[in-house]
C-alpha cells in the first residue's frame, strides 16, 4: 500500500519552505512552543487535505512534541510531493496519495489509527466517525478531537444529537478567524483558480451560477463578480438568499438558472443540488464544478447516465456528450475543484485556520478529559489572540477601548 514517492520529496520541501514565508502566525506559535514542548509524546491522528499549508501545521505540532500520523481527507486532494517531503524530511507518518479508490482512502485512515491517538484532527469527519463505528476500543485513550470544515461539524453535531459522540470536539471551522476568512476568501479565490486552470475560459461575461450563499458561496460569488461574471445565486435559506439580493446578485431557483448558466459551482454541503432535471435544461458547453466537501452536490451518476460519450479534454475536465449533441463539462470529477484542479487555499488564510487547530490541540491536551462529549466552540479569546497576531504580523495596528468607553458600552443608562 506504500505509495509515497521519495523522488518527489525535494520538490515538496521547496513548496513547504515557500508556504513558511506566508504563515507568520504558525511560525510564531512554533517558535513559542518548540522549547517547552507542551504536547511531548502525545499522538495525533490527522485526516486533512495534504497540502503545503497542512505540512506547516504538521511541522508546528511536531516541533511542540507531538507524534503525528496523517492521512488525506479526500481521494483526489493529496499533493504527492508534499506527502513525500513530510515523510522524508520531517518524520511524519503519511498515508495518502492522489487518485485513491474509496477503499484505499479508508484503509489509509485505518493505518493512521494503527498508532492509537490521544487527539484526532479531522476535515469532514471521516476519521472521527470511523473511530465511532469501528474502532471504539481507541476511544478510552482519546482526550478530544478537532474538526476543520462545515460538513464535518454538521456530521459530528448529528452524531452528538444521536447521543453517540463519545469525546469532545472543538469546532475549528466555526472560529471567526477560520469560517469568515478561510471559507470566504480562501475558497473564493482558489475555486476560481481551479476553474480557470481546468478550463482556461474567460470568466468575464459568463452567467456564473453559485449554489449556496453561505461562507464559501459568498466568497466564490464575490470573486466571480470581480472577474466580470454576471453572478446568479441559488439558495434554500431565505435569509442568505436575501443577503445575496442585497449584495447585488441575481437570485432564482436552480431549475431556472440551469437554462441560462455558463458555469455552475455548488457550495452547499447538501446533496443533489444539480441533477438530471437541471442537466437536461442546460446550454451546450455548460461547465459544472463543486466546492462542497463531498462529491454529491453535482450528481455525477446522473451525468454518467445522460452522457452517451465522455472524454477528458484537459486535466481535471471531462466532456460528456448527451444524446442530443449538447456537451457538458465536469471539473475534478465533482470533487472539491479548488483542491483537485488547483492548490487549495492560499497559505496566508490557512495560517489562521491552522493556528486555530494548533491552539485547539493544546486546549484539548490540557482540558479534554474534563470536557463534555459534544461539539464545542473555540474560546473567544483564541479568536482574538489569532486576529491580533495576524494583524501585527501584517504591520497593522488598531485602537483600544478606553476604560470610559468600556463602561459606556456595558451601561444601560440613556445618554440623551
Ligand atoms: N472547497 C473548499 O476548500 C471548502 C472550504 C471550506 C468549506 N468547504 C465545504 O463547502 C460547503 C459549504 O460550506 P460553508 O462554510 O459555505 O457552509 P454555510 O453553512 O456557510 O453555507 C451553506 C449554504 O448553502 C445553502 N444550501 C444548503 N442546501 C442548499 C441547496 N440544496 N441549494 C442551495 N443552497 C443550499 C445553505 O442555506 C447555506 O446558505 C461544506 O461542504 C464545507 O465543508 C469547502
Amino acid at each position: 500500500m506504500e505509495r509515497i514517492d521519495p523522488g518527489l520529496a525535494r520538490e515538496g520541501k521547496v513548496k513547504i519552505d515557500f508556504a513558511e514565508t506566508r504563515m507568520p502566525v504558525l511560525r510564531y506559535l512554533t517558535d513559542r512552543y518548540k522549547l517547552i514542548k507542551p504536547i511531548q509524546g502525545k499522538r495525533i491522528a490527522a485526516c486533512l487535505h495534504i497540502t503545503k499549508e497542512t505540512a506547516m501545521l504538521m511541522k508546528a505540532l511536531s516541533a511542540a512534541g507531538a507524534e503525528i500520523s496523517l492521512s488525506g481527507s479526500n481521494p483526489l486532494s493529496t499533493q504527492d510531493d508534499i506527502a513525500a517531503a513530510l515523510t522524508n524530511f520531517y518524520g511524519i507518518g503519511v498515508w495518502g496519495w492522489r487518485g485513491q479508490t474509496a477503499e484505499e482512502y479508508f484503509s489509509c485512515i485505518e493505518s493512521v489509527l494503527g498508532n492509537p491517538p490521544h487527539i484526532t484532527m479531522d476535515d469532514g469527519a471521516d476519521l472521527t466517525v470511523h473511530i465511532h463505528n469501528k474502532y471504539t476500543d481507541l476511544i478510552e485513550g482519546i482526550s478530544g478531537g478537532t474538526e476543520e470544515t462545515t460538513t464535518g461539524i454538521q456530521r459530528l453535531t448529528a452524531l452528538a444529537d444521536a447521543g453517540k459522540l463519545t469525546y469532545p470536539i472543538i469546532a475549528v471551522n466555526n472560529a471567526e478567524t477560520k469560517w469568515d476568512f478561510d471559507n470566504v476568501y480562501g475558497t473564493g479565490q482558489s475555486v476560481l483558480d481551479g476553474i480557470m486552470r481546468a478550463t482556461n475560459i474567460l470568466i468575464a461575461g459568463t452567467n456564473f451560477v453559485v449554489a449556496g450563499y453561505g461562507h464559501c458561496g459568498r466568497g466564490i460569488a464575490m470573486r466571480a463578480r470581480g472577474l466580470g461574471a454576471h453572478v446568479i445565486v441559488t439558495e434554500v435559506n431565505p435569509v442568505n438568499a436575501l443577503k445575496a439580493v442585497l449584495d447585488g446578485f441575481d437570485v432564482m431557483p436552480m431549475l431556472k438558472a440551469a437554462k441560462i448558466g455558463d458555469v455552475f459551482v455548488t457550495a452547499t454541503g447538501c446533496k443533489d443540488v444539480i441533477t438530471a432535471k437541471h442537466m437536461k435544461r442546460m446550454k451546450d458547453g455548460a461547465i459544472l464544478a463543486n466546492a462542497g466537501h463531498f462529491n454529491v452536490e453535482v450528481s455525477v451518476g446522473d451525468l454518467e447516465r445522460l452522457g452517451v460519450r465522455k472524454r477528458e479534454v484537459r486535466p481535471n475536465n471531462v466532456k460528456y456528450e448527451l444524446e442530443d449533441g449538447r456537451r457538458i463539462f465536469l471539473l475534478g470529477e465533482g470533487r472539491l475543484v479548488n483542491l483537485v484542479a488547483a492548490d487549495g487555499h492560499p497559505p496566508e488564510v490557512m495560517d489562521m485556520s491552522f493556528a486555530n487547530q494548533f491552539l485547539s490541540v493544546l486546549h484539548l491536551i490540557k482540558r479534554g478529559k474534563r470536557m463534555e462529549p459534544k461539539v464545542h466552540p473555540i474560546p473567544r479569546e483564541q479568536d482574538e489572540f489569532i486576529a491580533r497576531i495576524k494583524l501585527s504580523m501584517m504591520g497593522k495596528r488598531i485602537d483600544r477601548l478606553s476604560g470610559e468607553q468600556e463602561r459606556y458600552i456595558r451601561s444601560y443608562e440613556s445618554t440623551i
